[in-house]
This record gives structure tokens, sequence and C-alpha cells, in this order.
């Protein structure tokens, strides 16, 4: 049976599943294990079953014994993982794609509703026994007939396009391609961040973080918006700027955001905390317990069909 590292611990249901399939090292407490850990950890094994709090960066993947032949990243994001230095020393790098993509998308409408109706402040409100009515008390933005921009139209983006067109937005979208018509759902596209961001009253950001994304809402592209817009982000921190997008919230330019992922998890920049109208989540969009059984069970599944075939449907390098 193959060895494999489990860096975090993963639901019983799960864990049961790995134990048939391979043998599996668990973290039982959890622990969040450092670099060196995860290289100490990963000897005499076959491979690594991931999670996004591990960076498993060019110099991390170089320290890996040369046993290590797959990398299962419990995620359907990599950003985490350098895949060019695992190419290089002929490690198979994997993900989770489609099994997270409903719950993601739910928590995407929940920032688009949070952010617009100012749910950050009514909950501090309510708690606080700050409670009051009156007609005037924390007015929002009502999302009928606001036009949504979505930067990025994969699984997620789209079903959370599909939700927002029965709620009555307007869809635009950017994508590396126009997608089909059947896929577009009449969702307007366009082929530049500019000529989107100028039209997204909201946007969801909904793309993968890769090099060419990094830092796509930054102290120019901020300026694109409509005064007063609102941006949520469920894909990854890195395409946020953070001190531009700070500075157009204490501006008044963005009214609100919704965010769902940061910039150096778990040490998000503290300037968001101070902004009233930030509704924030840490890292919740996969998380309900028949996503993340998916998930983990299709990571598991990766390295099986990995070492079962020699290569692997969801392979990403
Ligand atoms: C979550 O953020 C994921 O990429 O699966």
């Amino acid at each position: 049976m193959k060895k494999i590292l489990i860096t975090r611990k993963l639901i019983k249901e799960s864990e049961d599943k790995a134990s048939k399939t391979f043998d599996p090292i668990f973290n039982s407490n959890d622990e969040l294990y450092s670099q060196s850990k995860v290289i100490e950890m990963s000897k005499g094994c076959d491979g690594i079953l991931s999670s996004l709090t591990e960076k498993m960066d060019e110099e991390t993947i170089n320290k890996l014994p040369d046993t290590i032949k797959i990398i299962s990243n419990f995620a359907v994001g990599f950003g985490n993982i350098d895949l060019e230095a695992a190419k290089k020393r002929g490690i198979v790098v994997t993900n989770t794609p489609e099994v997270l993509s409903d719950a993601t998308a739910e928590i995407g409408i929940l920032l688009i509703l949070g952010a617009c109706r100012r749910a950050a402040e009514g909950i501090e409100s309510a708690r606080d026994g700050g409670w009051k009515w009156s007609a005037d008390y924390l007015i929002g933005k009502q999302l009928t007939g606001t036009r949504l921009g979505v930067l990025g139209m994969g699984r997620i983006g789209q079903k959370i396009a599909r939700i927002a067109k029965s709620l009555g937005m307007i869809i635009h979208y950017h994508n590396r391609s126009k997608l089909s018509e059947e896929k577009e759902q009449g969702a307007i596209y366009h082929d530049n961040l500019k000529s989107l961001f100028s039209v997204s009253d909201v946007l969801s950001i909904c793309c993968p973080a890769t090099k060419e994304t990094v830092n796509m809402i930054n102290k120019e592209t901020v300026e694109y918006f409509p005064k007063g817009a609102v941006i949520t982000n469920i894909a990854r921190g890195d395409i946020v700027e953070d001190e531009a997008l700070i500075d157009a919230l204490n501006r008044r330019k963005i009214y609100a955001v919704g965010l769902d992922v940061y910039k150096n998890e778990p040490n998000l920049n503290p300037g968001y905390l101070k902004i009233k109208s930030a509704f924030i989540l840490p890292h919740l969009g996969s998380a309900t317990k028949d996503t993340r059984i998916a998930m983990a069970n299709l990571a598991i599944d990766n390295i099986e069909e990995f070492f079962r075939t020699g290569n692997c449907t969801n392979k990403v390098n």
C-alpha cells in the first residue's frame, strides 16, 4: 500500500476511506505544519494530500524526498503550490474541481448580499444592543436591476451568475475567452477588465490566482468602477492589492466589500477590520459537510488513480 502524508485532519468518513485506499499518516490534532515539518513528515511517503494552508513553494518542494510522486491538493485552487517546481521534480499536482462549485457559489451570493445590504453593520448593531428601527436606518443597496460583473466565468462564476440573475441582476463578465451562448445564459461578455469594471455595480471575483490575475484589483483598476461599487471575492486574496482597495473604501469610491479570501491568510490586512461596511468571512467557500467530504474523497481518488494508471484526470501541472 502507498504511504501518504495527510497534512490536515479530514472528516471521519474521508479518513476511513483513506485508510482503505492507502497507508495514511493522519494529523489527529489538526496541527498546522510548518514547511520543515511537512518535509520531515513526508520521509518514506509516496505522496502528500495537502491543504491550502500548506505553502508548497519551490524551496519546500526541492527538499521533499525523492519518493514523493504526487501532491494531491484538497482544494480547487492550487496557488499554494509551485507547479513548475513540482513538475521539475517529476511530482504530479492535482486538485478537486466541480465538487465545491455549488457550496462556493452560495458563499459568493452571501458576500454580495452581505456587502450590499450592510449585514456586518446590522449584526454588530443587533448584538451590541444598538437595535433600532427607522425608515432610513442601515439603508443598503438593492440588487434588483443592478449590474453584476463576474470576473472569471468558470463553474463557480456561472452558478453565481444564474442565482444573481434570478435576483434581478444584469450579468456582465470577463473571461479569457467568450463562453458559448448556452453557458453565457444572456450574460454580456467584455474582452478586457476596464470594460467589465466600468459597468460593475457589484463585482464577484471568481477567477483562479495566477501570474496574470495577481493584483488585478489595484490602484489603477479600482478607478474603473462606478462610484459606490461593491467588490466581492470568493476566489483568492492574491487577486486584490489590499492597500488600494482599503484606500478606495475609505474614500467611498468603493461602497462595501464582501470577502471570504485574503492575501496571507489567516493574517488578513487589519485595514479591513476597521471598515464598518466590510462583510468578512474566514474562507468558508466550501465549508459544508457534504462538500468537504466530496473534496477529500476526490483528493483520495486522485492519488488512487495516479498510482493505478500513472496519470490523473485532475492533474494541474
Ligand atoms: C478553496 O478555497 C478551494 O480552492 O478549494
